[in-house]
């Protein structure tokens, strides 16, 4: 809220509604006039923040689109300028927790599935069952930066012959015996990382961030700011080196910012976020 500074009379685009948490701080902080256009592609999500935003009446509006489709989605509506630009990326604690069966997560055996939008063509059970076997290790490898996304790579294939990998439970077994022991992580499950590298392929994540960011760029009154937090170093990288590329902004913070010790006490998950924002020059 402190870098996007919103008030009363402004447009602002929350492209990451999930639960309606920061529309809301948006909505409130820009009483009475500011508005909120508000991107979000899961159903799930859309529903339940529906009841917990409905007190603010037009001043909202949401679209259930991909925030990488700002710019229809902004000119469908009339939008041609916005005066401050929020994306919250990835997966919702709502998506992981949820008995939404998803499989988001190897702590639970469900399907696997991993769409956050239900309308996407590809489950990461398809991705496993047809996408060949090199074509798996570039996934694990540059969507999960796994170090032995070869060997994993070749367990699915020669396991695929014999059972349709369906569930994080066949997953989660296979990965942990395609590891040699000696190379399992000591601080994380030995298949985050493949479990990271699926859910955004599935859900096309890095693209959709990279151009999200350029296509708002020209959307920008001059001045308003485009903050973004992601959550893992691949994210990371993408708001940063697209923040240091595009001429028409300025960086605000040099470096990430972080969740105090305070608030990743009382939320776990705050511990990775890393926050960027940068500012619309003319
Ligand atoms: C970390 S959560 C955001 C939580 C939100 N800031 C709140 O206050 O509740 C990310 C949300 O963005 C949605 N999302 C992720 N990528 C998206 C995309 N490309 N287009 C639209 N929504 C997306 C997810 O479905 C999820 O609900």
């Amino acid at each position: 809220m402190e870098a996007l500074a919103p008030v009363s009379g402004r447009l602002y685009v929350d492209g990451t509604l999930g639960l309606g948490g920061h529309t809301e701080a948006i909505l409130e902080r820009s009483a009475p006039d500011g508005r909120v256009v508000a991107f979000e592609w899961d159903e799930e999500a859309l529903r339940r923040s529906g009841e917990r935003l409905q007190k603010f009446g037009e001043r909202l509006v949401v679209v259930r689109r991909n925030f990488a489709e700002l710019r229809i989605g902004l000119s469908e509506l009339g939008v041609g300028q916005i005066d401050g630009l929020l994306l919250d990326i990835g997966v919702s604690s709502m998506q992981l927790d949820q008995a939404s069966q998803r499989g988001f997560s190897f702590q639970r055996d469900e399907p696997l599935d991993m769409r956050m939008d239900n309308r996407r063509p590809l489950t990461a059970r398809a991705i496993l069952a047809t996408a060949s076997e090199s074509e798996l290790a570039d996934i694990f490898f540059y969507y999960g930066e796994e170090r032995q996304a070869r060997p994993i790579a070749a367990a699915i294939a020669a396991a695929r012959h014999k059972e349709d990998i369906a569930t994080t439970g066949q997953l989660v077994a296979l990965v942990a015996g395609a590891v040699p022991r000696r190379f399992h992580p000591k601080n994380i499950h030995v298949a985050t990382k493949v479990f990271q590298a699926l859910h955004i392929a599935v859900n096309g994540e890095l693209e959709n961030l990279a151009t999200a960011i350029d296509d708002a760029v020209p959307l920008l009154a001059e001045g308003a700011r485009l903050a973004v937090i992601s959550f893992h170093s691949l994210e990371d990288r993408i708001v940063k080196r697209k923040f240091l590329a595009n001429e028409g902004l300025a960086v605000v913070t040099r470096k990430p910012v972080l969740a105090s010790a305070e608030e990743t006490a009382a939320n776990p998950r705050a511990r990775s976020a890393r926050l960027r924002v940068a500012e619309r020059r003319n």
